[in-house]
C-alpha cells in the first residue's frame, strides 16, 4: 500500500537517490533538496511502500502568490505504475489548497508522455509552452489545475 507523508530531514539521502535515478538532466542537487526540506516556501511529500520511500513531490511558492508550483515529482522506476505518482500529486494538491493556493501549475518536458498522461488524468490543462527550457534545449509544456478550497 502506498502511503504519503511529509518528508523528514532524514529522508534526504533517499531523495537524492530517487532524483538521480529519475532524471538524466536538470536534477535538483543534494543541497537544493536539503534547502527545500527546511524552506518555509516549499512542501516536500514522500510516498512510502512498506515504510520505504519510493517517491517524492515538491511544491513551492513565491511570497504573495496565489498559485503554487509543482517543482518536481519522481517515483523510483521499480515502484512505478502502482499509483505512487498519482497519490503524490493528489497529496501535493491538498498541501497547496491547505495553504490557501487556488491553483497548482507545473512544467513538464514536452516528450514526457507518461507524466503528461498523469497530469491530464488528474485534470490539468495545458496553457502554454516554453521553448529551450531544459538543459538539453527541450521544450517545457505548462499545465495548470484550479484547486478546490481546503
Ligand atoms: C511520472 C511519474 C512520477 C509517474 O509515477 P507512477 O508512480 O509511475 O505513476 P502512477 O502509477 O500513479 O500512474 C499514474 C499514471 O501515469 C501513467 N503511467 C503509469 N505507468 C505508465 C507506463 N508504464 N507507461 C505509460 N504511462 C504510465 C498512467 O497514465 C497512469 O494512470 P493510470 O494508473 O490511471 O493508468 C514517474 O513515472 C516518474 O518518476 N518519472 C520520472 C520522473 C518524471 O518524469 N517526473 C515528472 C517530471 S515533470
Amino acid at each position: 500500500m502506498i502511503v504519503v507523508r511529509p518528508a523528514r530531514r532524514d529522508d534526504l539521502a533517499r531523495l537524492v537517490e530517487i532524483e538521480n535515478a529519475a532524471f538524466e538532466g536538470d536534477r535538483l542537487s543534494r543541497a537544493s533538496l536539503a534547502r527545500y526540506l527546511r524552506s518555509p516556501a516549499a512542501a516536500m511529500l514522500v510516498a512510502t511502500a512498506d515504510a520505504a520511500v519510493v517517491g517524492y513531490a515538491l511544491i513551492g511558492w513565491r511570497r504573495g502568490a496565489r498559485t503554487a508550483s509543482l517543482y518536481s515529482i519522481a517515483v523510483d522506476a521499480q515502484a512505478g505504475g502502482r499509483g505512487a505518482g498519482r497519490a503524490l500529486l493528489i497529496a501535493a494538491e491538498r498541501a497547496a489548497a491547505a495553504r490557501g493556493f487556488g491553483a497548482l501549475t507545473l512544467e513538464v518536458r514536452a516528450d514526457n508522455a507518461r507524466a503528461i498522461a498523469l497530469y491530464e488524468k488528474l485534470g490539468y490543462a495545458r496553457f502554454g509552452a516554453i521553448p529551450d527550457y531544459y538543459e538539453d534545449g527541450a521544450t517545457a509544456c505548462r499545465f495548470r489545475k484550479a484547486l478546490e478550497p481546503a
